[in-house]
């Protein structure tokens, strides 16, 4: 099944719509992952080490991850639709892979960050979302977490 050009333009428009507030959409993603998975929070070590009760917003590491899953969907929304693959640079996905395995993220997480950034982005752009754009996000994100999940096998 491939990833139509609509289907690409769906991700690419809503992405543009929220980039002037991506901060704190990017925040509000990440205070609903753990609002649906509580045990994520001491995976991320800055948060560890800063104690319980610490306000996440002071994390710029925890916002930089955020919109880092945001920007690389995005890409792989565009590179599915030309090529109908996902093709992070192969040292940049090894990386990822260690990262993941070193943090303790299991397949659980990614449907945990799945669910988290698609409600994100339909409170973001409510009056944008359908069940089309739903989609075309699911897909380009689960390509994504399929090529990271297949690297962090080997470096498990
Ligand atoms: C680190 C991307 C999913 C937890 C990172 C880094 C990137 C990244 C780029 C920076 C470190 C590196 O480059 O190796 C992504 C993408 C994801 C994803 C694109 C989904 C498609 C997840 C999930 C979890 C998670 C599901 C768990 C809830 C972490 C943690 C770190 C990390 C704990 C290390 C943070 C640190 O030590 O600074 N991720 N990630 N990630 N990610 Fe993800």
């Amino acid at each position: 099944m491939g990833f139509s050009e609509a289907q690409e333009e769906l991700v690419l428009r809503s992405w543009k719509a929220m980039k002037p507030d991506s901060e704190s959409i990017a925040l509000k993603f990440f205070l609903r992952i753990f609002e649906i998975a509580p045990a994520a929070k001491p995976m991320f070590p800055f948060l560890r080490d800063a104690g319980e009760d610490a306000p996440l917003e002071s994390h710029p590491k925890l916002k930089a991850h955020a919109l880092t899953v945001f920007v690389m969907a995005c890409e792989s929304a565009t590179q599915l639709r030309k090529t109908g693959d996902v093709k992070v640079r192969e040292a940049t996905l090894r990386r990822l892979g260690a990262t993941h395995v070193r943090a303790g993220v299991a397949d659980a997480h990614f449907e945990v960050v799945k669910t988290a950034l698609l409600d994100t982005i339909e409170g973001a752009v409510p009056e944008m979302w359908t069940p089309e754009m739903k989609a075309a996000w699911e897909e380009a994100y689960d390509q994504l977490a399929a090529a990271i999940k297949e690297e962090m096998k080997f470096a498990a």
